[in-house]
């Protein structure tokens, strides 16, 4: 892979839950990163995928420096994670979204939540009421600011959480399962304004979910079992090696599977189909020849 800037650097990094009262490595720690190493570029869209387990809170909580790797190193923008120094540049930059909408909201109205970060990295008042409204624009909920944020739906909830990131002004987010608890509106809703600060603003988007649909259009999907990374590529790329998917103990998206099971009855299909807008042109396609034909 070509890299132009990178953000992210893990190198060879593996981490332990130590069992409490342990200074030594002991045989009962749980190994949940093993030897990974990962560069992630400036303004690239990553999803990971994994089966429960797999590691991927783990290495979330690593690009935030709110764990350490026992072994390697993580820099964010060259600043190393176990560096003191750096910890509040490092959490200013990298934004972390997590599954439960309720456990991240802390003020009694939006827009007082949406002060509380600003307030803890020493942001003026009157700058500080300008990147709220600027924030809560970007996520679609200025008409919410002088809510009750138990009044939210949990898209909304988590709309707001992203926007409480935003006016820190971040160079990355990490979603960790955050469309996990929300119905299909809300996904829909927190994936577009991902998807917009991804292009717009060039932010880094580390979105981790169980939804493989979510990682069809993303720049690079990255599977990890056992605390490694078993697959990094393109969506297509990843997608296309089923095998691989499957022993990571996923699922292909659904279209995927249905592509699949018309090849195998004998159908022709070009190309590899992974989401609903592909499979719908190759449909298209072929309703249109068909009526070519008939005429
Ligand atoms: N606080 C902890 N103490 C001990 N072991 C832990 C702790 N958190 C996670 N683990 C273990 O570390 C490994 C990796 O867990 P992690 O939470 O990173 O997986 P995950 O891929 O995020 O899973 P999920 O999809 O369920 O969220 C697992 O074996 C898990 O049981
Ligand atoms: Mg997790």
């Amino acid at each position: 892979m070509d890299y132009k800037n990178i953000f992210i650097n893990a190198d060879n990094i593996s981490f332990s839950y130590k069992q409490m009262h342990d200074e030594e490595p002991s045989r009962k720690d749980v190994k949940a990163l093993d030897n990974v190493s990962l560069k992630i570029d400036k303004g690239q869209f990553v999803v990971m995928l994994g089966r429960n387990g797999s590691g991927k809170s783990t290495f979330a909580k690593h690009i935030n420096g709110l764990l350490e790797p026992d072994i390697g190193i993580v820099t964010i923008a060259g600043l190393d994670t176990k560096d003191y120094e750096h910890i509040w540049d490092i959490r200013r930059m990298v934004g972390m979204v997590f599954q439960n909408p309720d456990n991240q909201i802390v003020g009694t109205t939006v827009e007082e939540d949406l002060a509380f970060g600003m307030e803890n990295i020493g942001i003026e008042t009157s700058e500080m009421r300008e990147r709220i409204i600027d924030a809560a624009k970007t996520v679609d909920m200025s008409d919410y600011l002088e809510k009750a944020p138990s009044m939210l739906s949990g898209g909304q909830k988590q709309r707001v959480a992203i926007a409480g990131i935003l006016a820190m002004r971040p160079e990355c987010i990490v979603l960790d399962e955050a469309t996990a608890m929300l119905d299909p509106v809300g996904r829909e809703e927190v994936l577009r304004v991902v998807k917009i600060l991804n292009k717009q603003e060039n932010i880094t988007i580390i979105h981790i979910t169980h939804h493989m649909e979510e990682a069809c259009d993303a720049d690079r999907v990255i599977v990890l079992d056992e605390g490694r990374i078993v697959s990094d590529g393109t969506p297509h790329e990843v997608f296309a090696n089923a095998k691989s998917i499957k022993k990571a103990g996923l699922a292909l998206p659904q279209i995927n599977e249905v592509f699949a099971q018309l090849r195998e009855m004998g159908v022709e299909m070009q190309g590899d189909i992974i989401s609903i807008d592909e499979a719908s042109e190759v449909f298209a396609r072929a309703i249109n020849e068909k009526k070519g034909d008939g005429q």
